[in-house]
């Protein structure tokens, strides 16, 4: 990740011109209209306790402030923490946009009542009054006028995503998203829409490569600074803190689960919970239920593939359930769509890995 330490002081770079490499407005506001802010942020969570996120705080603020994109995507696995530091970023950077709405998928059960949603929020204090949401963030971009841009955050933007298949489709539901979503993306305007999401879209994947500033933070666990979910927890054995965080991947809901179960089992004692050869998954096996069971056929197998090997699945050595490359290929790729496989780049390749939870979790299905 790259650190960002200029932008920590983001707000005096706001009161500048933007950055040349911004995208720019087409409209004008030649009465240099001040409107009043409009936040609704009714369906977002409180503001929580953030640990080690300023480096991601930093890169976010930079995606959206300075170089004004109009889609950020942060993906990641449940519980790694978007929800939490999307709401802590909303908190920092609300004030340079004059609409800020958060909204969660799970609540809209199609693209259509979304829609009317979103609009029905956009068209306050408006006068013209239009029919989708592209004209609204188009209508409202003034060249200098940071105080007309809306900030959209889309939580649980997975659920729009079909299941047994790659990520590629949405559900019949949501079908016409994409077409939204590139409209967002190429349109002049100076809103951002921020999607907050298990898997990575497919248009998203192919708007990066694009020249449209979209952009995606795959979030990683909190490393170290985990311990101090271990402190509140008043865990002991301090000096396998580490080992602990490392074998649940840093991943803050995982990590405060695990950390209630050794409270109640162990009375806290990590190494008497760590000498134990399996990993223990308890709780946790619900919520990687919930990614396990969006995966197709073959994606599983892959898992499965990957869960019995010592030292990860080489990209050239494909398993032999496998006749041809295109469903092998397609189903890793999908895999890393949802953030389920790791790579690591090797002088015989690249070699796919499961964190420890995911694997202990896929040895367990297979075994049930
Ligand atoms: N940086 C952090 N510091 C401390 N606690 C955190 C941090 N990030 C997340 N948490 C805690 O971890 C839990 C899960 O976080 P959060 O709900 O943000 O995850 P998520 O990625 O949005 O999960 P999901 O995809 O299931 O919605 C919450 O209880 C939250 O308080
Ligand atoms: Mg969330």
């Amino acid at each position: 990740m790259v650190i960002l330490t200029s932008v920590a002081k983001f707000a005096p770079i706001l009161n500048q011109k933007k950055a040349t490499k911004s995208r720019s407005p087409t409209t004008t506001n030649p009465d240099n209209i001040q409107p009043k802010k409009n936040h609704d942020l009714t369906d977002a969570p409180k503001p929580h306790n953030l640990y080690n996120r300023t480096n991601e705080l930093a890169t976010l603020k930079q995606w959206i402030l300075v170089e004004n994109s109009p889609i950020v995507t942060i993906t990641g696995l449940s519980g790694i923490g978007k929800t939490t530091l999307a709401r802590q970023l909303v908190e920092e950077i609300k004030d340079n946009f004059q609409g800020v709405i958060w909204r969660n998928h799970s609540k809209f059960t199609t693209l259509k009542s979304l829609q009317t949603n979103l609009i029905e929020f956009l068209s306050q204090e408006q006068k013209t009054k239009y029919s989708s949401i592209l004209d609204y963030l188009r209508s409202r971009s003034f060249p200098g006028g940071e105080t007309h841009r809306c900030l959209i955050i889309l939580d649980d933007f997975q659920e729009t995503l079909t299941t047994g298949e790659f990520v590629t489709t949405y559900i019949p539901e949501y079908k016409n998203y994409g077409k939204l979503i590139k409209e967002i993306a190429h349109s002049p305007h100076n809103s951002c829409l921020l999607l907050l999401s298990w898997e990575k879209p497919t248009e998203i994947a192919n708007l990066e490569t694009e020249n449209c500033h979209c952009h995606t933070l795959q979030l990683q666990g909190l490393g170290k600074s985990a311990t101090e979910l271990l402190k509140l927890k008043k865990l002991t054995d301090e000096d396998k803190w580490l080992e602990l965080i490392n074998l649940y991947s840093g991943n803050p809901l995982w990590l405060n689960i695990i950390a209630s179960t050794i409270q109640d089992l162990f009375n806290g004692r990590v190494s008497q919970f760590l000498s134990y050869s399996s990993l223990f998954l308890g709780d946790l096996e619900p919520i990687l239920h919930e990614h396990y069971r969006r995966l197709s056929e073959s994606e599983k197998l892959i898992m499965l593939w990957l869960a019995n090997q010592d030292f990860g699945g080489n990209i050239c050595n494909k398993p032999p359930e496998f006749s041809g490359n295109n469903v092998f290929l397609g189903a890793i790729q999908s895999l890393r769509k949802r953030g389920l496989i790791k790579k690591n780049v090797s002088k015989e390749g690249s070699v796919f890995t499961l964190e420890p939870v995911i694997k202990q979790y896929v040895k367990n299905q297979s075994n049930s």
